[in-house]
């Protein structure tokens, strides 16, 4: 086995620095739950959960062995050009716990390819141009997907042109409202605001979609007042403009039911899925009615690798691990006792300006004390490599990375969840 200095050395000489640069490249050789084990025996709760995919935890082994038994029967076949039952079966199960009718999917790979499929589903069944998304969202990095990406501006510098026919609103960031207002006076502004774009801008009838996160996820964890979903739909109904949701990061239970738009009571046109369906294996999925897909024809869109059927065996088998242990539920339930011990650290620390969340999605923004809201990405780094030092992985967010992500599995057990917050509020009170 490997040392982690020798694992680390030859990664450095083969991988792209613009993922090797990333932190803290644990050197890991194995995973089971809420466990990650190096290859040199120590081992650390993964609090990051592979960055929201792991919802059932690492190397469950009911997706395991579904995995195991489709590798032996198929490994891959284009679909369309053939056609095989985990994918069928997938396809099949996803409508009993999608918000609104949502009964047929395309797959694709990755999180990037759902944003782009669903982008382009929506410019060719209305005809229309213009896509409205708001800033501090992460959509991925793919020419179309980043082109409505707005979470850092490094993720779009030097790709310039980008895809055209966007435009951007402010989204609902209560802690650092855009208009100024406190909660208490508010009257959603920032629907206003896309309603004021629609009139000055670009006429409605030029937009194909709205694409939002339901919860900011690398824009730094950021949870909109109902009323904001809620008034894009409105708007949307009233213009025949599409609704997209990115559900990549907040799907599959995260908020305490299987979807945020369930959490929040707004039903999109499309939904973007991918990282936790398949447990880390590579699928995700632009999902729509029946009535939507039809009028996109043969040809339109299409894959090589996207529907894998060791990858649909997996999210079946995750699906079902999910669906009898209720995790949908128990994120609520676990969640709600984290939000509250985190507010209550919030209390006793002068460097946490904000805790926010649903279910076991939570933020922690960091502040700098006596100077108002001023976002402390020192800070947060700090309490991230002390975590660490005491076996805690957790990852940052945020413009300034000055917000804590706290999203273990679903499946984190109670004495795992203690143990995670113990070491998180030791670093957070640390002289
Ligand atoms: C909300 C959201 N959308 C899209 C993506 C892009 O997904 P991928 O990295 O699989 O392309 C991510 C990834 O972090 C995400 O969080």
């Amino acid at each position: 086995m490997n040392s982690s200095a020798d694992l680390l050395a030859r990664m450095k000489r083969h991988l792209a620095p613009s993922l090797a640069r990333d932190w803290p490249n644990l050197p890991v050789a194995e995973a089971r739950g809420s466990e990650l084990v190096t290859v040199d025996g120590q081992r650390y709760l993964d609090f990051t959960s592979g960055m929201a995919v792991t919802n059932v935890g690492h190397n469950h082994p009911e997706v395991v062995s579904a995995a195991r038994r489709q590798l032996g029967q198929l490994i891959h076949g284009a679909v369309g050009v053939v056609v095989f039952e985990s994918l069928v079966n997938l396809a099949e199960q996803l409508p009993g716990i999608m918000p609104g009718g949502k009964d047929m999917f395309f797959f694709a790979v990755s999180g990037s390819d759902a944003v782009e499929g669903s982008l382009k589903l929506a410019r060719h069944v209305t005809g229309r141009p213009g896509i409205l998304a708001f800033t501090g969202g992460f959509h991925g990095r793919t020419l179309g997907a980043v082109a409505i990406t707005t979470s850092k501006p490094k993720y779009r510098a030097r790709y310039e042109p980008l895809m055209s026919g966007v435009y951007l609103a402010p989204f609902a960031y209560c802690y650092r409202c855009p208009y100024y207002q406190e909660p208490a006076r508010c009257s959603l502004e920032c629907v206003e605001g896309v309603k004021r774009l629609l009139r000055q801008v670009v006429l409605p009838s030029e937009i194909a979609a709205m694409v939002v996160e339901p919860i900011l996820g690398e824009g730094g964890y950021v949870v909109p007042p109902h009323g904001f979903l809620a008034g894009l739909r409105e708007i949307c109904d009233e213009h025949g403009i599409l609704l997209i949701f990115d559900e990549i990061q907040t799907g599959f239970g995260r908020t305490g039911d299987w979807f945020a738009s369930q959490t929040f009571g707004v039903t999109p046109d499309i939904l973007a899925v991918a990282k936790s369906i398949a447990s880390g294996f590579p699928l995700s999925a632009v999902c729509a009615s029946r009535e939507l897909m039809d009028r996109w024809p043969p040809g339109a869109h299409g894959t090589t690798f996207g529907g894998n059927a060791v990858a649909a065996a997996a999210a079946v088998a995750t699906l079902a691990v999910m669906q009898r242990e209720r995790l949908p539920q128990r994120a609520g339930e676990v969640g709600g006792r984290a939000l509250q011990r985190l507010r209550a650290l919030a209390a006793r620390s002068e460097f946490i300006g904000d805790v926010r969340g649903a279910g076991l999605m939570i933020g922690l923004e960091f502040v700098e004390p006596g100077r108002d809201r001023h976002p402390n990405g020192a800070c947060a780094w700090k309490v991230r490599k002390r975590c660490l030092e005491q076996g805690l992985l957790l990852y940052g967010c945020g413009l300034e990375e000055h917000v804590i992500r706290f999203i273990p599995p679903l499946t984190v057990s109670e004495s795992e969840l203690d143990q995670g917050l113990d070491i998180l509020e030791r670093a957070v009170l640390a002289p």
